[in-house]
């Protein structure tokens, strides 16, 4: 790490209060940033580790209207279960706050307030539409209509689940509300937006600075790199909503900050919130105020833009404004995604554990070490139960544990339960020591650059050596024929646990504290930490504690039970299908299905959806928009005989007319697949 710095603060995302945690969430941010702080300070660094719940946001609206309550009772909820989730999994937060706190609403007027005095905030009018019987504006996801691209005629305001095509609500055809279920109408509403495209050059000329200094992943640079390409446009930071942090202008009562705006804001709130807690409350400037402040932002791949982009150029748009300067993210080491046995975690699917339930039946040791081994540091990875199994049995239980649990024995059995003499060292003492003490340097490098994986790796290899050290030394052979010697190999090999649950500590919280105990019952030396590795704490003489067991087997019967309740994926019939109401015979035939053979095919000029086909039916020629684009490059289509439907009434789509409409199938996978006859038959045949 860059010398200048005197303090760290480090921040992972803060989860939306609507939810439960999951696996995926943990392998994202949480547990890289809880492995980051708590190598930070067995350094002995100041660090300070800020999260909280994020708790505005339509989806917290949307659920406190399902179960029929106020989005302050959902995220009261969550707040508390997410809390204690994240204590049982051993994260080590300073503080977790949450963004309903008053404190938290005053830092985000204040924010919003410099910037709108200041005049960077440029008001915009724009078309909304309004349920008239709930006197309110409808945010994208209260709005349902007929998709314009497809015909789906239970589109979301904000994408068409069937199609795929982001939608502007106000492009629904026969839209409803969905608070109501009435037809909305079109009024105009005046929102408030962040110029973000002024803050192009500076933002890439910050990243760029950033990660020259720090080394950025390459996956983030990638994300920032396709967003400047696009070109930053304004950003609205109001929202037609009542549940959120009230714009602090008369003109603009009956809106809130958009959720983005305030939540980044949250990570300050909460850093005040601690300062007030710990009765220093001007500390959280020593760290947002400080330019030998590193901050280091963990989150996940999806909250990049508003982390690299939105939230500094926000921060820089303050301290133009002169008075208190904040320091920007030093580094956004954002994880990609981890998958649960091969698929995305889907709440409606029944597919992932949430952490509580995991904790339920398994230590959080176990998962932290499977999912730091599987962590998604530059792609997507996958949790496997098989895999968690075989990590606990054969590297924590049989290697690590086993270590511990041999050392400890033998001590008890052959040297009264106390530590042993250490006699003058030979060679091969020394090459083990040697080896701990290597580790630390190369674990601590990889600790810097947020290499995870590496770092344990490194870990597990020396617990691999010191197994190796104590097979070689034979002190069950020893003990009888030369106890100088055994005594000295057992006084290493109680070193060499102390070492390791100091090098394990940020993966194994648990687990080292119970060495700890095990070792120095409660006093454990003030100097303990990464650099006490390779030196000798361990006074000879001293008693240890008694063995346990650090790590269980986990048996088969265990995981499979694991595994067999998994929605069965394979067997769609298992899942609850829901159909459209039925239609008649009469019905159906009013539709006249054709084969249709493409003769041209391009794309719509601005759109990244459709494409434009030239089709023939027999002897009729004509256009058909087809919402296909992200499936099939056009090239792909022509001279292929796809089914139509002829009779449709003809529409507009970016401004180019459609007469008809290309049958094709989708999946909740995002699948997409052009229906062609799997035998030749004529164009203008009919289909039935
Ligand atoms: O994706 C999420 O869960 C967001 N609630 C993350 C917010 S991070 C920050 F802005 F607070
Ligand atoms: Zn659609």
């Amino acid at each position: 790490m860059n010398r200048q710095f005197e303090k760290i603060l480090v921040t992972a995302a803060l989860p939306y209060a609507n939810g439960k945690i999951h696996l995926g969430h943990l392998a994202g941010a949480y547990l890289p940033a809880d492995l980051y702080v708590r190598y930070q300070r067995l350094i002995k660094r100041d660090v300070l580790f800020i999260c909280g719940s994020d708790e505005h946001g339509v989806p917290i609206t949307i659920t406190a209207e399902q179960e029929k309550t106020t989005p302050q009772a959902v995220v009261d909820r969550y707040h508390e279960l997410n809390k204690k989730a994240f204590e049982q999994f051993g994260m080590s937060f300073d503080n977790y706050s949450r963004t309903s706190l008053p404190l938290h609403h005053e830092t985000a007027k204040e924010f919003f307030l410099k910037l709108f005095n200041a005049g960077i905030l440029k008001e915009k009018k724009e078309k909304q539409l309004y349920d008239n019987k709930a006197d309110m504006f409808l945010p994208d996801r209260y709005v349902e209509g007929t998709c314009p691209v497809c015909s789906n005629p239970d589109a979301r305001g904000d994408q068409c689940e069937k199609c795929g095509t982001f939608l502007n609500p106000i492009e629904l055809k026969n839209p409803r509300s969905k608070i109501t279920g009435e037809t909305p109408s079109v009024k105009e509403t005046t929102h408030l937006y962040f110029p973000l495209g002024d803050y192009q050059k500076k933002l890439e000329e910050y990243i760029s600075a950033a990660d020259k200094r720090d080394g950025w992943k390459e996956n983030v640079l990638q994300y920032c790199r396709s967003w400047f390409k696009e070109g930053l446009q304004d950003r609205a930071v109001t929202r037609d909503l009542q549940w959120g942090v009230k714009v602090p202008l008369s003109s603009f009562d009956r809106k809130v900050l958009y959720v983005w705006f305030d939540a980044v804001l949250g990570y300050i709130s909460s850093t005040k919130e601690i300062s007030n807690l710990k009765k220093k409350p001007d500390m959280w400037k020593e760290y947002w105020l400080n330019p030998s402040t590193k901050y280091v932002a963990f989150i996940g791949k999806d909250n990049v833009v508003f982390h690299c982009i939105v939230f500094p150029a926000m921060l820089m748009a303050w301290n133009e404004q002169g008075g208190d300067q904040y320091i920007l993210p030093e580094n956004v080491p954002a994880n990609e995604f981890l998958n649960f046995e091969g698929q995305k975690f889907s709440k409606s699917r029944g597919w992932g554990i949430d952490v509580d339930e995991f904790l339920a039946e398994f230590p959080a040791d176990d998962l932290r070490y499977t999912l730091t081994m599987n962590l998604p540091e530059s792609r997507d990875a996958d949790f496997y139960w098989k895999d968690f199994q075989a990590r606990v049995n054969n590297e924590l239980a049989d290697i690590f544990g086993n270590f511990v649990n041999r050392t400890v024995t033998f001590v008890h059995k052959n040297f009264d339960g106390k530590v042993p003499e250490q006699n003058k060292l030979r060679a091969e003492d020394e090459q083990i020591i040697f080896l701990a003490k290597r580790c630390a340097v190369n674990a601590g490098e990889f600790f810097e650059k947020y290499k995870f994986r590496d770092a344990t790796l490194e870990v597990m290899n020396l617990t691999r050596a010191a197994n190796k050290y104590f097979n070689d030394n034979e002190p069950w052979k020893t003990i009888k024929s030369d106890p100088e010697r055994c005594s000295t190999t057992l006084n290493v090999c109680l070193h060499l646990v102390n070492w390791l649950a100091i090098l394990f500590e940020p993966v194994l919280p648990f687990t080292s504290e119970k060495i700890w105990k095990l070792l120095f019952h409660t006093n454990v030396p003030n100097d303990a930490g990464w650099v006490s590795v390779g030196k000798f704490l361990l006074q000879s003489g001293n008693p240890i504690n008694q063995p346990e067991i650090l790590f269980n087997k986990i048996e088969d019967e265990t995981i499979n039970k694991f595994i067999s309740q998994l929605p069965n994926q394979q067997n769609p019939a298992l899942k609850p299908m829901t159909f459209k109401p039925t239609v008649s015979i009469e019905d159906f035939q009013k539709l006249d299905f054709r084969i249709a053979e493409v003769l041209q095919a391009e794309k719509v000029s601005k759109s990244e959806k459709l494409l434009k086909l030239k089709v023939k039916i027999g002897s009729d020629e004509r256009q058909v928009i087809a919402g296909i684009a992200l499936h099939y490059k056009p090239e792909d289509l022509v001279g292929k005989k796809i089914v139509v439907i002829a009779n449709l009434a003809p529409a507009k789509l970016m401004g180019q007319e459609s007469r008809g409409m290309l049958l094709a199938a989708s999946d909740e996978e995002g699948h997409l697949a052009v229906l062609i006859p799997e035998k030749i038959v004529l164009d203008g045949g009919i289909v039935k």
